[in-house]
């Protein structure tokens, strides 16, 4: 009875923030008039031009979030310069105009450029700033936001054989996005979230200044490596200290059935995978009736298969199934297939189909029984699959306050369910599926809050409620507290700091709190 009084107001709240966040025609007029002065006119789309749906589709990586009914931008801004993304900030605030950012469009929610409700919005789109440079002897790379993670590999890599990036898996991500919500990858045990190797950067406010660490301050410098995107402003560039890399690193992929052990080495791999060296990393792709572990080792084969042997024999690993290679070389191995070459990396076209995603971490192993239960699950017939990732190693090293991402001790690994559909049905019965699966999870995994990754969005944990122009605390500590734990209260300080007119704002953007005098 409760809940429903409360879905009741937040709709009814919701239905009135819709009204009150869509300006007039003549303010939009006003908007592109005032873009038009300050930014050449080639950098704007607006939704007469015949290049508007190619430039807004060309970074939507799931159909699902594009269709004929989707809430598009008013207009595209590429800019090529800070004083572009200044500019679109200032009129934007001028004629009540939100802006949404976007940088690789790999939202699971598509929030960089789509609404989920009415609204009259821009979209900041940085694809023409992702530039990227290294300096090799200061173990430091300066990486503009619209830079992909396979961009910027392939620019450590030619600068230096000895370093890398410790950053996602899809060449295709977009550094702004990635490093707002943590960013993680197959270093994570060696080197932590990549946010943990963020030194500087620049930001755009909602006041139109140009900040760099110094100036934007300590509470919003934290905000940002971490705290979510669009909240805090449309950060431009990021310093980050490069990692340490051997000449040779040794890949793996085994999948073993049910029928060859897969419940009884999960079982063990649950316990295993989060204690081992912090060389090696072992996660696992679970689909049908089969488990793909995944694995890099930062050294060789003769020292791989050892330790192998000592810690994880249930594997079964010998020589024939290393793969040794350089560390840009496992880039495209281990996403894009071991045919791939590394300027593959460089490929920002993808072909990704219809699909749907959530999150989960756990913190206490799963007893054998669930192992057996969820490969029924996963044996349905409208099933998708569940990636694990385990942690441990430097990623659980550092407290859950230094940086907003709170997923650190105790974490034994991260889940991501995921499922897919193609055009010919309506992915319904995909997303009960998942939506089921989730429930059944339940015990299993983390609680008090139950622990989710932000850069695997789901707007079905929760959406923001705006009462006059400002998100309600109460709306977004919904999502927020799983996102972030205690750091939650934290971030809405620090918007309250930088934007406490919420002027930057999403379905699950931070609520700007203000602190009293
Ligand atoms: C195929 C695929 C594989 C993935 N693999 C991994 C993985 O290995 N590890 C991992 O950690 N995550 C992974 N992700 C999740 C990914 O990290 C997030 O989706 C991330 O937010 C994408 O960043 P983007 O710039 O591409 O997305 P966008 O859609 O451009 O942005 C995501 C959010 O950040 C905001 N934003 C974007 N740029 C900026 C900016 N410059 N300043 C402020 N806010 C900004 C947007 O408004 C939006 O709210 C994967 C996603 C996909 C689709
Ligand atoms: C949108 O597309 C769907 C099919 O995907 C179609 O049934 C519907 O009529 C279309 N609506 C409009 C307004 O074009
Ligand atoms: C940005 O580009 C504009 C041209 O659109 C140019 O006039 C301006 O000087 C540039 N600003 C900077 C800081 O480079
Ligand atoms: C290596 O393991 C595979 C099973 O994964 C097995 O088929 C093969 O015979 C093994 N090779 C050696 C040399 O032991
Ligand atoms: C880039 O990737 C897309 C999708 O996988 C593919 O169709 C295309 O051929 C690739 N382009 C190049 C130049 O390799
Ligand atoms: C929201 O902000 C706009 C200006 O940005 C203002 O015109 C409007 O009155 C505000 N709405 C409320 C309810 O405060």
């Amino acid at each position: 009875m409760a809940s429903s009084r409360t879905l009741a107001l937040a709709l009814l709240f919701s239905f009135l923030s819709c009204y009150a966040s869509v300006p007039s025609q003549a303010s939009s007029d006003g908007f592109l008039q005032c873009l038009s002065a300050a930014i050449p006119n080639e950098l704007l789309y607006t939704q007469s031009s015949p290049l508007f749906t190619p430039v807004l589709v060309s970074s939507v990586r799931n159909p699902r979030l594009f269709t004929n009914t989707t809430v598009k931008p008013l207009v595209i801004v590429t800019p090529t310069n800070a004083s572009h993304v200044q500019s679109a900030v200032v009129c934007g605030r001028r004629h009540d105009v939100r802006i949404r950012v976007r940088s690789g469009g790999h939202d699971y929610e598509g929030l960089s450029y789509r609404s989920e409700r009415p609204e009259v919005f821009a979209v900041v789109d940085l694809n023409k700033m992702r530039s990227v440079r290294v300096n090799p002897s200061a173990g430091t790379a300066s990486i503009d936001s619209g830079a992909t993670l396979g961009e910027v590999y392939y620019a450590v890599s030619k600068a230096s054989t000895q370093l890398a990036f410790a950053a996602g898996l899809c060449p295709t991500i977009g550094v702004g996005g990635f490093l707002s919500g943590g960013g993680f990858g197959m270093l994570l045990r060696k080197y932590g979230a990549a946010i943990d190797s963020v030194l500087d950067a620049t930001l755009v406010d909602a006041e139109g200044r140009l900040l760099d660490k110094k100036a934007m301050g300590r509470d919003v410098f934290w905000a940002i490596r971490g705290g979510g995107g669009e909240s805090f402003g449309i950060v431009l560039s990021w310093k980050v200290k490069l990692v340490p890399v051997p000449p040779t690193v040794t890949m793996f992929k085994v999948a073993k059935t049910v029928a060859e052990g897969a419940v009884d080495i999960l079982t063990k791999w649950q316990v295993v995978a989060p204690a081992l060296p912090e060389d090696l990393f072992i996660r696992v792709v679970v689909q049908s009736s089969a488990a793909e572990f995944q694995s890099m080792y930062l050294g060789t084969c003769d020292a791989l298969l050892p330790l192998m042997g000592s810690r994880f024999p249930e594997l079964g690993l010998n020589r024939t199934h290393c793969n040794e290679m350089t560390w840009i070389q496992s880039v495209p191995y281990i996403y894009l297939g071991s045919t791939a070459t590394v300027e593959d990396i460089l490929n920002r076209t993808t072909s990704d189909g219809l699909r749907k995603a959530t999150s989960d971490y756990v913190r206490q192993p799963i007893p054998k029984d669930g192992w057996l239960k969820i490969f029924d699950f996963l044996a349905q017939p409208t099933a998708g699959i569940m990636i694990v990732d385990p942690y441990g190693g430097k990623i659980s090293a550092f407290p859950e306050s230094a940086t907003p991402f709170p997923h650190r001790a105790g974490v034994l690994f991260n889940i991501q369910y995921m499922n897919f559909w193609s055009a010919a049905t309506d992915g319904s019965a995909q997303i009960k599926w998942l939506k089921d699966f989730y429930t059944f999870m339940t015990p299993y995994v983390s609680s008090n809050p139950r622990q989710a990754y932000v850069n695997y969005r789901d707007l079905d944990l929760g959406q923001n409620v705006v009462v006059g122009n400002i998100t309600t605390y109460e709306s977004a500590k919904v999502w927020g507290e799983k996102y972030y734990k205690d750091n939650f209260k934290r971030l809405a300080f620090a918007k309250g700091k930088v934007d406490p007119n919420n002027y930057f704002r999403n379905e699950q953007s931070i609520p700007p709190l203000v602190a009293r005098k």
